[in-house]
């Protein structure tokens, strides 16, 4: 018998080359006529916000710029935009650039009909404790990275001073749009680790407690794009086909973490990210070999069909020649493309065990499909570390 589950796409999706030019309509269908486009000065200066801006106006849309997107989007950033937002009197959000944007935007929509306190209440919200007084505007999400899947996902990532964590705000986008042609100028690094990020959603969602067919299905298929398509991109920029594969890879990689979900990577990640001041991708290609290989106990058939789609050539049924065949895979992957390893980065083991402190026993480290103890959790941290 197949497991049962809810088959989930949050949004519709417009998905191709150049099809940010359908943006005006697609923002007026949504009855929105005055919108804040949050971006960040990188986008800004790399075109992509300045298209989606001129199709915006050329349909008759007014906007509203807000280019001071942060980097893992804190809360006071997206105070800033709010209060902007709401005394320009806005009904809607457009989202243009990675995930801190996407984020950032989301978080927008849902605090402007709003007001701060969101910010404050946030935990309440990510339990199901608290609804909004008010619905959220429509948010429209538009990547210029192949990595985050933002479009397809409920969450907007916000980082909380209160808290003094990430932690996630619901607030489902209304439409996305994938257009790879607005990834064409992601620098090599970027693209390496954004795709980094598309792949751990992948391999996570492959081992939560909430995984289906369905979400298996996408995920496998996210793998397999990432592995044959992120070292061309990373290679050459303007190598259409492998960012048109990768944008594809990313925005289903993100519809099967939002069914399913993400666990113990991603939990380390945000503390690491947050602890450290490193890109979410980055930590995300770390984690993600020791997560494989921690996994590949429970799951070593999916554990060795993934490793078998990055490359490894699998032959064994024991699971842990399995994990360790899939996670080396993986970081040669990662290091081929150019991800630098946490030591690399000059943490120190001991900055890297510390993070476990601050994720083991949170909701989404212990949404893995199967038992995390703590000596577990030290035990993941001191595999990504070591390698
Ligand atoms: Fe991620």
């Amino acid at each position: 018998m197949m497991k049962s589950g809810i088959y989930t796409q949050l949004a519709p999706v417009l998905f191709g080359n150049d099809t940010v030019v359908r943006a005006g309509e697609t923002v007026k269908d949504l009855g929105c006529k005055k919108v804040m486009l949050v971006t960040d000065k990188g986008v800004l200066e790399a075109g992509a916000a300045g298209k989606v801006r001129h199709v915006l106006e050329q349909s008759g849309i007014e906007v509203v710029l807000w280019a001071e997107a942060e980097t893992d989007c804190p809360e006071e950033s997206v105070k800033k935009a709010a209060a902007i937002g709401r005394c320009e009197g806005i009904d809607g959000v457009v989202g243009v650039g990675g995930g801190s944007v996407l984020d950032t935007a989301k978080a927008v929509s849902a605090v402007v009909p709003n007001d701060d306190q969101v910010l404050e209440d946030i935990i309440l919200y990510l339990t199901g404790q608290k609804d909004y007084a008010n619905t959220p505007v429509p948010v429209i999400e538009i990547p210029t990275t192949a990595g985050t899947g933002s479009e397809s996902t409920f969450v907007a990532v916000v980082t909380s001073e209160k808290l003094d964590c990430k932690i996630g705000l619901p607030v489902p986008p209304a439409y996305g749009i994938v257009d790879s042609s607005l990834m064409k100028t992601v620098p090599p690094y970027i693209t390496a680790f954004t795709g980094m990020d598309a792949l751990s959603h992948a391999n996570e969602a492959l081992t939560e407690q909430k995984n289906t067919p369905h979400s298996d299905l996408l995920a496998y298929e996210a793998i397999r794009l990432v592995g044959e398509n992120l070292p061309a991109a990373v290679k050459d920029g303007n190598d259409m086909e492998a960012r048109d594969n990768l944008a594809f890879a990313s925005s289903i990689a993100g519809i099967a973490f939002n069914e399913s979900g993400v666990h113990i990577g991603h939990s380390a990640a945000h503390a690491l990210g947050h602890l450290y001041h490193i890109p979410h991708g980055v930590c995300c290609a770390n984690m993600t070999p020791a997560v494989i290989r921690f996994a590949a106990k429970k799951y070593p058939q999916k554990m060795k069909r993934l490793g078998r789609l990055m490359g490894a050539d699998i032959t064994s049924d024991d699971s842990e020649t399995i994990g360790k065949e899939a996670a080396d895979a993986v970081r040669t992957f990662a290091r081929a493309v150019g991800v630098q390893s946490f030591k690399e980065l000059g943490l120190t083991k001991e900055q890297v065990l510390a993070a476990k402190s601050m994720f083991y026993g949170d909701a989404l480290c212990m949404a893995f499909g199967g038992e995390v103890t703590e000596q577990d959790a030290l035990d993941i941290l001191a595999d990504a570390y070591d390698e």
